[in-house]
C-alpha cells in the first residue's frame, strides 16, 4: 500500500517566487516610514501572515501604531504587491513543477494548496493554475498562520483525506512545523530542506516522483 493519498503544497517558495516581489513591496512600505528593511528581515516573513510579516518589520520602528494605522501600512503594502504580481504570467510556472504536479495527477494523488497568503487565488489564475488543484486552503480561510496547522488541516478536511495520508511539500521551516503540528509529514525543498526540517528533504520538487510512487 501507498504511504500517502494527497499531496498538499504551500505556494510561494515551492510551485512559484514570489519572495522578490514581498520584498519589493515591503521594501516600498518600510521605506515609506522610514524604517530599515533588508533581504535578511525579508527571509524571515517566509510563510508568515501579512500582520504577522508587519509587526516583524516593525520591531525597527522607534514609535506607537494604532490598529487602524497598521492595517492601512498592511493595504499599502498589499497594493504594491498586487501590481507586481499582475505581470506573472505562466511562464512564471516551471517546467519542472508543472510535469511533476501532472505527473502526480497521474499516479491519482490528490493535489491541494496550502499557502498562508491570502492573494493564493490570484497568483494561481496568474501563473496557469486557477482551476488546476483540487482544493486550496489559504490565508482566506484560517485564523491562524504557520506554525500553526490550521492551514493543512483545512486543506485535508477539504480532500476528504485523513492528516496521515497527507505529504505536505514546504520550503520555510515554520511550514514544515505546521505540517508536524497537523500530524503530517513534510517534504521540504529551499531552506527548510536545507535546515533539515523535513521527514525528507530535497533538492527540488520533482524528487517527489521518488517519495510518492
Ligand atoms: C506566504 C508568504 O505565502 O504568504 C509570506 O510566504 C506572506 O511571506 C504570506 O507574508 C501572506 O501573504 P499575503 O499575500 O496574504 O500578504
Ligand atoms: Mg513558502
Amino acid at each position: 500500500m501507498r504511504d500517502f493519498d494527497a499531496v498538499i503544497f504551500d505556494l510561494d517558495g515551492v510551485i512559484c517566487y514570489t519572495d522578490e516581489y514581498h520584498y519589493q513591496a515591503w521594501k516600498a512600505m518600510a521605506d515609506s516610514i522610514g524604517v530599515s528593511f533588508d533581504r535578511e528581515i525579508n527571509n524571515r516573513l517566509r510563510g508568515v501572515s501579512r500582520m504577522a510579516s508587519l509587526d516583524i518589520i516593525l520591531e525597527k520602528y522607534h514609535g506607537e501604531l494604532s490598529e487602524a494605522e497598521k492595517e492601512e501600512l498592511a493595504d499599502q503594502k498589499n497594493e504594491i504587491y498586487k501590481k507586481l504580481l499582475a505581470q506573472m504570467s505562466p511562464a512564471d510556472l516551471s517546467d519542472e513543477v508543472k510535469s511533476t504536479l501532472d505527473e502526480l495527477r497521474r499516479r491519482s494523488y490528490q493535489l491541494a494548496i496550502g499557502s498562508s497568503s491570502k492573494n493564493a487565488p490570484f497568483i494561481l489564475r496568474q501563473i496557469g493554475l486557477g482551476e488546476y488543484f483540487d482544493a486550496v486552503s489559504d490565508g482566506n480561510n484560517i485564523t491562524r498562520s504557520k506554525p500553526d496547522p490550521e492551514v493543512f488541516e483545512k486543506a485535508a478536511k477539504m480532500l476528504w483525506v485523513g492528516a496521515k495520508r497527507c505529504l505536505v511539500v514546504e520550503d520555510a521551516v515554520s511550514g514544515a512545523e505546521a505540517a508536524h503540528k497537523g500530524g503530517m509529514k513534510a517534504a521540504c525543498v529551499g531552506d527548510a530542506s536545507r535546515a533539515g526540517a523535513g521527514d525528507y528533504n530535497m533538492k527540488s520538487v520533482k524528487d517527489l516522483l521518488e517519495i510518492l510512487p
